[in-house]
């Protein structure tokens, strides 16, 4: 008897994957981790093959102890905007995956920024080289005789079922699609000069999606029943385990912590310094706040941070300690006025400079490894604030990813933005709300745990502002406070 969904979330650190019976309890879980390169600055490159046989390896560990015939369907999450081309005949990718924050496109963005209004309007997003759209034009430049052009849900439905598709909602993240209609633009293919001959054929975010052949290992023969970009799975899985009452329950945002965050809302026109995205295109499910045109087609506002979990990485390989020593460090100690403007790659949501320069200030001789930590620290939930003071009427936040396991982190989080936030238990919750879209019974209520403000106003106030004159000084572009 079908028993169970497996949910991969191929993330940009690592690849997870769970097992879910159909009381909605993960009873088991695999990774495996993904090799990222930098090759030079601003470039960040990942293997497409890596990634499918990362696939694989975390499928195999969560269903080490399962016989695969028990598994009902497969639900798929994945990182979004990376993109790749590879020849539709061999199968083989002509270059690497050119990962979400790689900025080396940045130079197509610059030529087309007489058209950039004309750009946000129809993709609903900020012309920027995090998405996909200026990445297959520099991949295209590179390799002209490409056939085929994806994301990585694309790569591993190609890889795993041999269609060329892409799922709406990671279609909304390319900046070719008109966000409105659902439909790729015509006017976008023709800005960044993608001829529509390469593009996959956009599907739902559920139903029949393909059955997995050998290429997946243990997945062989499963039906994938549901496809979400990450940050949208997670969205996703807060939405359906509170059973339809999201809107009432929800009252504002959704934090993913991941490598980099992701900041969703449910707002249909968005702020300047927001996106609007297409969450999911999936029948029957539950609706919350804006609508497009298509009925099916769930939208939400969203502002991206690039670098939150990935700074307390460099930072542990700059001090030569690991991940967890870093937020050791930072628990146990003050910032003491130095502040860490991640801005690794240019700064996205709300400023949106690819220019921006990452930068330290307030150092002092006193300042050490756990200064720095801290501040590494306090700048996720500074960033991650800053997208929130776009958001109107934000009265809690729901949390998850791999950083909100860090409970010092929250808490910051909770005192800077100002309202209570609640962390969901379940750390993954993007392979969660995948195994929650696949399953054919009802998703199981997400537990909570709840970080509430301890500071007051005044020291919010100080903390917030002294924070912004340091972002002042990394952006390149004037903009207000
Ligand atoms: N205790 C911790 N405190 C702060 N950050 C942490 C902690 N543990 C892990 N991280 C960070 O969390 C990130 C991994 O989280 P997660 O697994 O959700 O990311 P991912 O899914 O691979 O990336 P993304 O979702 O952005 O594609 C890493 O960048 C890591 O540095
Ligand atoms: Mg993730």
């Amino acid at each position: 008897m079908a028993d169970f969904v497996v949910a991969v979330d191929q993330g940009t650190s690592s690849t997870k994957a769970l097992l879910v019976d159909r009381s909605g309890a993960v009873v088991a879980s695999g990774s495996a981790p993904v090799g990222i390169a930098y090759p030079s600055p601003g470039w960040v490159e990942q293997d497409a093959q890596d990634i499918l046989r990362g696939v694989r390896l975390a499928a195999a560990a969560a269903l080490r102890d399962v016989d695969p015939a028990r598994v009902v369907a497969v639900g798929l999450s994945t990182q979004r905007e990376s993109a790749l081309v590879w020849d539709r005949v061999s199968g083989e990718p002509l270059g690497p995956v050119l990962g979400w924050q790689d900025q080396r496109s940045r130079d197509i963005c610059i030529r087309l920024r007489g058209s950039e209004k004309e750009i946000a309007s129809l993709s609903g997003l900020p012309l920027d080289p995090m998405f996909s759209a200026a990445k297959l034009r520099w991949l295209l430049d590179a390799a002209p005789s490409a056939s085929a052009v994806g994301t990585v849900d694309s790569w591993l439905v190609y890889a795993l079922t041999g269609a060329h598709h892409i799922e709406r909602g990671n279609a909304s993240r390319t900046q070719l699609l008109d966000v409105r209609t659902g439909t790729w633009s015509p006017r976008l293919l023709s800005l960044f000069g993608i001829p529509a001959s390469v593009l996959p054929e956009i599907t739902p975010s559920s139903g029949d999606l393909g059955v997995i052949g050998p290429a997946g290992g243990v997945l062989a023969s499963l039906p994938i029943r549901a496809i979400l970009g990450d940050s949208h799975a997670a969205l996703f899985a807060h939405a359906s385990s509170s059973g339809g009452s999201f809107g009432g329950a929800f009252g504002g945002a959704k934090v993913t912590y991941g490598t980099g965050s992701s900041v969703m809302g449910l707002l249909s026109s968005p702020s300047t310094g927001l996106g609007l995205t297409i969450a999911w295109d999936a029948p029957d499910v539950v609706r919350i706040g804006a609508q497009s045109k298509n009925t099916d087609v769930q939208l939400a506002a969203e502002g991206n941070i690039r670098s939150s979990g990935a700074t307390i990485g460099w930072l542990a390989t700059l001090l030569g300690v690991s991940t967890e020593r870093v937020a050791e460090l930072a628990r146990g100690a003050s910032s003491d006025g130095v502040f860490l403007v991640p801005a690794f790659g240019g700064l996205a949501a709300p400023w949106w400079d690819d220019a921006a320069s990452g930068l330290i200030t307030g150092l002092s001789l006193g300042s050490g490894p756990a200064q720095l930590a801290a501040a590494a620290l306090e700048s996720i939930a500074h960033q991650v604030t800053d997208v929130l003071d776009d958001l109107p009427d934000v009265r809690q936040v729901l949390a998850d990813g791999g950083a909100s396991a860090n409970d010092h982190l929250i808490q910051i989080q909770a005192d800077l933005a100002g309202v209570p936030v609640r962390r969901a238990r379940t750390r993954n919750l993007s392979a969660l709300g995948a195994a929650n879209l696949a399953a054919p019974w009802p998703a199981a209520a997400i537990a909570y745990d709840e970080f509430r403000p301890r500071i007051d106003q005044d020291d919010r106030s100080a903390r917030r502002s002294a924070w912004r004159a340091a972002v002042h000084r990394a952006l390149t572009t004037a903009v207000g406070s």
